[in-house]
């Protein structure tokens, strides 16, 4: 498959069974919350103070879970990864006390769906902007070629760009972090076709809010976040849309699930409505509570990043 992207259209001449196979990905990286807090508000979701012992318990619970069905997970440490930037960075990178949305680790990275290699993000807002140095950190003892957009256009990650179940093909949001240009670059780089949707609503400000393509034919989905035209798009690429809500969506966090192997699909708690549809749909909803890190506007599929 060739580089392409590709914009809401109702019928984009694109199918995915005709794009490539990918793998399924192996490991689940998290990074400790150990400085994890709701210190600015970048989101609309940012407006209280987070419990920092309940929030390590949560993050522990969503951990446990990947163990139990992902093929293997990574933790990382924010303080061991604060040490190697210092030894190996071009300048002196922020302490973790500064960076309390690093938890949120699908944001600050895309890795390459086969090869060891890795896009770092650029991140849209300062306050989060030295947490890719941490990852680069990391990825650079891990032997990964790590690159760098040329454009200066903002891309937020996994958190905006997300894989299709199964294929080398990309789905993309844009309009409040991540720039189309990034995904034009991104299309290129990995030579996969990017279909990018527009986001309209700010409370889902990454389209893993609003978004979850849980295998190759059904997708979870908040239409009240995307264009009439971007719903469309996405109805012609998946068979079925199972619609969230909007409080799920909003206030549950519904859409920000992450099914980890096509079976099983990890949530917030608390959203009934979404839990029958999968259920009605053949998936198994595994319901964790992820509370404090809501607090931050992120839940389950923003704590981990997903590697081949
Ligand atoms: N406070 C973080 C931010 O606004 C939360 C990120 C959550 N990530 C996500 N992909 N939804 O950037």
């Amino acid at each position: 498959m060739t580089a392409r992207v590709y914009t809401e259209t109702a019928d984009p001449d694109l199918r995915p069974e005709d794009v490539p196979r990918r793998p399924a990905h192996g490991t689940a990286l998290f990074v400790r919350p150990s400085h994890f807090q709701v210190l600015y508000r970048i989101n609309p979701h940012m407006t209280g103070r987070a419990d920092p012992a309940v929030a390590t318990e949560q993050w522990q619970t969503v951990v446990d879970v990947y163990d139990d069905y992902a093929t293997d997970v990574e933790v990382l440490d924010p303080s061991t990864l604060y040490e190697q930037t210092l030894r190996d960075g071009p300048k002196p990178a922020p302490a973790p006390e500064r960076l309390p949305d690093m938890v949120f680790c699908a944001n600050q990275s895309m890795p390459h769906p086969t090869e060891k290699r890795v896009l770092l993000s650029h991140m849209a807002t300062r306050e989060r902007m030295a947490e890719v140095e941490y990852l680069r950190a990391w990825y650079e003892s891990e032997g990964y070629a790590v690159e760098q957009l040329d454009t200066q256009a903002t891309f937020e990650g996994m958190g905006d760009a997300l894989w299709y179940p199964g294929r080398e093909l990309v789905v993309g949001g844009y309009g409040f972090r991540s720039e189309r240009r990034a995904y034009e670059e991104l299309s290129e780089r990995f030579d996969v076709p990017v279909v990018m949707l527009k986001l309209t609503l700010e409370d889902c400000y990454h389209l893993d809010v609003c978004l979850s393509l849980l295998d190759e034919e059904t997708a979870l989905l908040y239409p009240g976040a995307l264009t009439d035209a971007g719903v469309e798009t996405l109805q012609s690429l998946v068979d079925t849309v199972i619609e969230v809500p909007r409080e799920e969506a909003i206030e549950g966090f519904a859409c920000n699930a992450h099914s980890i192997d096509g079976q099983h699909v990890v949530l917030q708690r608390g959203n009934p409505e979404t839990v029958r549809k999968l259920h009605d749909h053949g998936f198994e909803p595994i319901e964790v509570d992820t509370s404090e890190f809501m607090k931050a506007g992120g839940s389950v599929f923003c704590m981990k990043l997903m590697l081949p």
